[in-house]
């Protein structure tokens, strides 16, 4: 597999983690590591030796969203050709792949989870963060509004009070927050954080990958349906 700058990754007994790779910029996302995103995921699709995927971030965050300056402001200045490429690979890997990937996808939330990296999160099947994870939908702090996607994913996963609370105060929550409302599927303490979610990697690894497969897809599709569609 080709070498990135970006981002991180490695294979062990079944379990593909890739880590977020800019801890001094908080693991925020510029078009370079939403490029790499697109290929790895690619690649780790057809893996035979990868069952289950992590995403995690190096040091003390998890995501801080979009790269301010390099995805916004920086492509301000691009060919028309160049913003359609990056914007094309940040839906495309967060949403499209990561939502309909065919293995067991957990969110490892190891710290700052803000705004864009919202999208991934809720693409994961699964999510452990650490109890101490910062949790913010910040958007509404830069006079945008979540995109699309995670409002929509929001509007399904939380109840009506906390989603709007959170999308239009853009308070912070922490780890234990985000499993009391549904966000994530367990809190863990931070030292416990990577235990735990290969314990859940190793569980999903004893079942037939081709059934939960399935019961993924099944799932996710069924849910926009109507019984008649669905049955
Ligand atoms: N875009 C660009 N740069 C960022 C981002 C970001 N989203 N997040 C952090 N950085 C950079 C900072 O500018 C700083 O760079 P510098 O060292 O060159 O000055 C570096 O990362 C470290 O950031 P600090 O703020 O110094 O780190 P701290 O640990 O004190 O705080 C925190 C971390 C809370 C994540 C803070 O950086 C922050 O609030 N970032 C913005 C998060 C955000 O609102 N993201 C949503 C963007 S909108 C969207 O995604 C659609």
């Amino acid at each position: 597999m080709a070498a990135f700058e970006r981002i991180l990754y490695e294979v062990e007994e079944g379990v593909a983690i890739i880590t977020l790779n800019r801890p001094e910029k908080r693991n925020c996302m510029n078009p370079t590591m939403h490029h790499e995103m697109v290929q790895v995921l690619d690649e780790l699709a057809a893996d035979p030796e990868t069952k289950v995927l992590v995403l995690t971030g190096a040091g003390d965050s998890w995501c801080a969203g979009q790269d301010l300056r390099e995805y916004f402001r920086g492509l301000d200045h691009a060919t028309p050709a160049e913003k359609e490429r990056a914007s094309w690979a940040a839906q495309e890997w967060r949403w499209r792949r990561l939502n309909k990937f065919p293995k067991p996808t957990i969110a490892m939330v190891n710290g700052y989870c803000f705004g864009g990296g919202f999208t991934q999160l809720i693409a994961c099947d699964f999510a452990i963060a650490a109890d101490d994870a910062i949790f913010g939908l910040s958007e509404v702090n830069w006079g945008i509004y979540p995109g699309g996607m995670v409002s929509r994913a929001l509007a399904e996963a939380l109840n009506l009070r906390k989603a709007i609370y959170y999308i239009m105060t853009g308070d912070t929550f922490d780890g234990k927050e985000a499993e009391a409302i549904g966000l994530v599927t367990k809190s863990v303490p931070r030292e416990r954080l990577r235990e735990e979610t290969v314990a859940l990697a190793k569980k999903l690894m004893s079942k037939n990958l081709a059934t939960l497969r399935a019961c993924k897809e099944v799932y996710k599709t069924v849910k926009s349906m109507d019984y008649e569609q669905a049955e």
